[in-house]
């Protein structure tokens, strides 16, 4: 035998014990979306590496050493996705979506960052992201962050915490980021290497820093807040005012500043103690400038995405899975003549009961066997049919999780009895 072959690091197989809690998530946020009026869009895995670069920004860590990069037979650049809303911007653009347009937009699917793998992070993962673009906010800022508050009550996630913060405009970052990098120079010496790195290309990303080293220096540093526009500032306080509104709780982080550089004004992140080190379990912000950045009209936008093995990990740690659909019916033959009619008795139930999981038991055994497989399978009823029951044209109902004895049944009013036994 020849070696097993390897899954790539970082990259997890979905198996179906798990199954339930993904669907679950998932067909709870589609409800969720689609009655806010999110409409759902596809976009491809594959973009060209530039669509990144201008996005998200040179200086982040997803560019400057995350990126699944390589060149394709034509020579062209391309990066596998590691975020979606530079694509769907990207498509909204491409497909002439924006003129004069307002869209509310989801999208599902698999993101790749090469980080280093650990619980919670991963180098394939899954996003459930959303995005409005054409809404200068701050309601829609404040309906977005209620439908991830609603999101996590109907999923009954306890323990998700909001916070939020505002990045002010390009011109009230530069002001502050020069203030930044200002404090950060006089400091250099307690700097870590990985902030030294950074005091040239992406200074608020030093604020982020998890290195308790330098908590205190960040502490004293200036507040982006204290420079913000008066603009931003309205903005934001109507943000906190509509939350208040709806008592959706948060605390203002002034050190929070994603990263991702498109980011302007509200930045918001959905946190929780109980998945260790990668807390985030969603997060987005509002990005007025990056639609006309890549090339489209100037559209004020607003998102966010949910990392979905995080809210899966959550909801196994709530005991918010419900229970995997068991099968209906288990159709126990056994005969020869009996296993041909069973294959086509089986299409008849699946006719007359539409939505009903009927199981055929596939690969012959005996009734003991057959029985074995009818329990573990969940089943509600077991039908049997042998060759003498055939001749006699019935079939035999057993209930397997109730009380209640083997009767015959004629094969014309299985559906029937079958419904009234359900
Ligand atoms: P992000 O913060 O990079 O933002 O990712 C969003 C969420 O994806 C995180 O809060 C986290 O739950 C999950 N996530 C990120 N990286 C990993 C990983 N390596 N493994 C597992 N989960 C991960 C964005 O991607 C923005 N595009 C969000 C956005 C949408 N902003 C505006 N619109």
């Amino acid at each position: 035998m020849s070696n097993p072959i390897q899954p790539v690091r970082g990259m997890n197989d979905v198996l179906p014990a798990e199954i339930t809690a993904w669907q679950h998530l998932e067909q709870v946020a589609r409800g969720i979306f689609e009655a806010y009026g999110y409409q759902e869009l596809r976009v491809p895995i594959l973009e060209r590496t530039e669509l990144f670069e201008r996005s998200i920004g040179e200086f982040t860590d997803i560019v400057e050493k995350e990126m699944y990069t390589f060149e394709d037979l034509g020579g062209d650049s391309l990066t596998l996705r590691p975020e979606a809303t530079a694509g769907i911007v990207r498509a909204a653009i491409s497909n002439g979506l924006l003129r004069g347009q307002r869209h509310k937009l989801w999208c599902s699917g698999a993101m790749f960052r090469h980080e280093r793998p650990q619980k919670g992070r991963y180098r394939q993962f899954y996003q459930l992201d959303v995005e409005a673009l054409g809404f200068p906010g701050p309601d829609v800022d404040a309906e977005l962050i209620a439908l991830s508050a609603r999101l996590w009550r109907d999923l009954r996630l306890t323990g998700v915490r909001l916070t939020i913060n505002s990045l002010g405009t390009p011109v009230s970052r530069q002001i502050y980021r020069q203030q930044l990098v200002d404090y950060l120079r006089a400091h250099e010496g307690a700097l870590d290497e990985d902030s030294q790195r950074r005091l040239n290309g992406n200074p608020l990303r030093i604020l982020d820093s998890k290195n308790p080293e330098m908590r205190s220096l960040i502490e004293g540093a200036p507040l982006l807040s204290d420079t913000l526009d008066e603009e931003s500032r309205r903005h934001f306080a109507a943000l906190c005012g509509a939350l208040e509104a709806m008592d959706i709780a948060y605390q203002v982080n002034p050190r929070l500043v994603r990263g991702l550089d498109y980011y302007s004004r509200t930045v918001f992140e959905w946190v929780t103690d109980a998945l260790g080190a990668q807390d985030a379990v969603c997060s987005g912000g509002r990005y007025d400038g990056l639609v006309a950045h890549l090339g489209g009209e100037p559209t004020p936008a607003i998102g966010f995405a949910l990392g979905v093995e995080r809210v899966v990990a959550l909801l196994q740690q709530c005991g918010g899975v419900p229970v995997a659909r068991a099968p209906d019916i288990y159709l126990v033959a056994s005969g020869e003549r009996a296993e041909r009619a069973a294959l086509h008795l089986a299409e008849q139930l699946r006719d007359a009961l539409p939505g009903r999981g009927v199981l055929l038991n596939l690969g012959g055994g005996n009734f003991k066997t057959q029985f074995r497989r009818a329990d573990r399978s969940g089943a509600r009823l077991a039908l049997i049919l042998g060759d003498e029951e055939l001749d006699r044209g019935v079939a035999a109902v057993k209930p397997l999780r109730h009380e209640g004895g083997q009767i015959d049944c004629p094969l014309a009013q299985l559906p029937e009895r079958i419904a009234s036994l359900l």
